[in-house]
């Protein structure tokens, strides 16, 4: 099969087999050159860089090398000879060409010049095609091999936890309903409400919105685990850091605290990174040329101080500061742009939910570093939350990134049956519904801690991207999901 007898360019690129034959495929960037001889800038995928394929006309027919337009996808056999040209050690002198499919210069929507982020999401069925997107989705995969990777050193156990569910774990209601019901025509109760016991799970279910639930069952038996997979929220926030699905990474552990979660938070977040820069050394050296180029056209008060390499070894080679709720709250209300009335939102009292703007304020502008905040106000965060000594405020942590703001939120879990039962009282969470979520905490409980790292803001980060919708190969936001 000469199909599995292909070189990827990498290889050839990694191996440098000067003098032998190989078999190339892959699709047509650029052609150039003249009538004595075309130069074909071949990409297969495999790696950045495009591979020159030198195609003489004595021996590839003019009718083919018509067809060597830009998106073509092309086999072509050849010798590996060294380059006579700058900018590659070695090229391909064709022997043979084969056109596997055309694409019609006039029709193919991708032409070799630059497109707007927003024509390249319009046409994201070929955006993979473009060097930035192809970087950004090798990058991504190496992410979660990273996250694999790291996990399964540390003897973690992979599980995987429902996408239909009966609840809504973080209590937003901000759940995508699932339903075989006729919505034209649904069955009614005798109280005039939609009769669920006739839907096809005989109740009321919804994609999940976080795995978590499910991973403290797993985490009271294998104790150390985590989850991967995608999450749904239907919240309608158009911007350029949440997406309708979007996947999550949750960790959970038994017998750790407050301070084991968030040792382990700051270290998994380095790994990875480390991970992305010591495997993706090509692409990320071409986005970060792309930032600095993007960065050039912005107002010199928006610029970031940093290149993307830069950000990213600062993060690793920097303990992350470890604040409070309480003193992040002390340090905006004393801002600058708080007495100025510069935030949307300004910061009045102790109890008010910190926005974006504050997050971003005290990673970017005051600290300058990753920051772990920690003991919330228990009113504004979920139910399973630990509560402080203090009756006001809860084990949570939220972790927060330059560019990105929240990137992980994560808790100790209330593992005390009677504290939990109050909690959900409060909230108004039906505790009949949740007897298995509860049957842990009559059951063998112990401490335990988890957190949950938003991967496409991961993604964001690593790669410099500017809108979440760039990496994820197929976004979902509200009035969006083509593809
Ligand atoms: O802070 P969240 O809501 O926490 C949880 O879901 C917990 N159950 C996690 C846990 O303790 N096991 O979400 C966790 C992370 C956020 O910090 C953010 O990075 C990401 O998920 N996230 C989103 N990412 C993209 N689009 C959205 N709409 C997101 N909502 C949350
Ligand atoms: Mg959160």
């Amino acid at each position: 099969m000469a199909f599995n007898k292909r070189v990827k360019i990498k290889t050839i690129l990694d191996t440098n087999p000067i003098g032998t034959e190989v078999t190339l495929m892959g699709w047509v960037r650029t052609k150039r050159g003249n009538k004595n001889v075309s130069f074909i800038a071949l990409n297969d995928g495999s790696i950045i860089t495009n591979y020159q394929v030198v195609a003489d006309p004595n021996l590839i027919s003019e009718e083919i090398l018509k067809k060597c337009a830009t998106g073509a996808c092309l086999k072509v056999t050849g010798n590996v000879v060294a380059s006579q040209g700058a900018g590659q050690s070695s090229e391909l002198n064709a022997t043979s060409i084969e056109v596997l499919g055309e694409a019609d210069p006039e029709k193919y929507p991708l032409q070799p010049k630059k497109h707007s982020m927003e024509f390249l999401r319009e046409n994201a069925h070929l955006r993979m095609r473009t060097n930035t997107f192809s970087a950004v989705f090798r990058v991504r995969h190496a992410l979660a091999f990273a996250v694999h990777k790291y996990f399964n050193d540390k003897g973690f156990f992979y599980i995987h936890t429902p996408i239909i569910t009966a609840s809504d774990a973080e209590g937003a209601g901000e759940t995508f309903k699932v339903t075989t019901l006729d919505l034209k025509n649904p069955p009614k109760t005798s109280e005039g409400g939609i009769d669920y016991k006739q839907d096809f799970f005989e109740r009321e279910t919804n994609l999940t919105v976080s795995g978590q639930l499910e991973g403290e069952l797993a985490a009271m038996a294998l104790a150390d685990i985590y989850t991967f997979g995608p999450t749904f929220r239907a919240e309608n926030s158009n911007t350029t850091r949440h997406l309708a699905e979007f996947w999550m990474i949750e960790p959970e552990m038994a017998f750790y605290d407050a301070e084991d979660n968030a040792d382990l938070a700051e270290d998994f977040l380095k790994y990875v990174i480390r991970y992305a820069l010591d495997n993706c050394a090509e692409d990320l050296a071409f986005l970060d040329t792309r930032l600095q180029e993007e960065e050039k056209v912005k107002p010199a008060d928006q610029r970031s101080e940093m290149s993307l390499m830069d950000k990213l070894r600062f993060v690793v080679d920097n303990d992350f500061v470890r604040i409070t709720y309480t003193e992040a709250i002390d340090i905006l209300r004393n801002s600058n742009p708080n007495k100025k009335k510069k935030f949307s939102y300004l910061i009045e009292s102790w109890g008010a939910d910190l926005q974006s703007e504050h997050e971003r304020f005290l990673v970017e502008k005051h600290f300058k570093k990753p920051v772990i905040l920690t003991d919330y106000p228990k009113d504004i965060k979920s139910f399973y939350m630990r509560q402080n000594d203090d009756g006001k405020t809860v084990a949570a942590m939220d972790i927060l990134f330059p560019g990105i703001g929240e990137i992980v939120g994560g808790s100790q879990r209330e593992e005390r049956m009677d504290v939990l039962t109050k909690r959900m009282e409060e909230m108004n969470i039906p505790q009949d519904e949740m007897w298995w979520y509860l049957d842990t905490r009559r059951f063998g409980a112990t401490p335990h801690a988890g957190f949950g790292l938003g991967f496409e803001r991961m993604v964001l980060f690593v790669t410099g991207m500017g809108n979440i919708r760039d990496v994820i190969a197929f976004p979902r936001t509200p009035g969006n999901a083509e593809f």
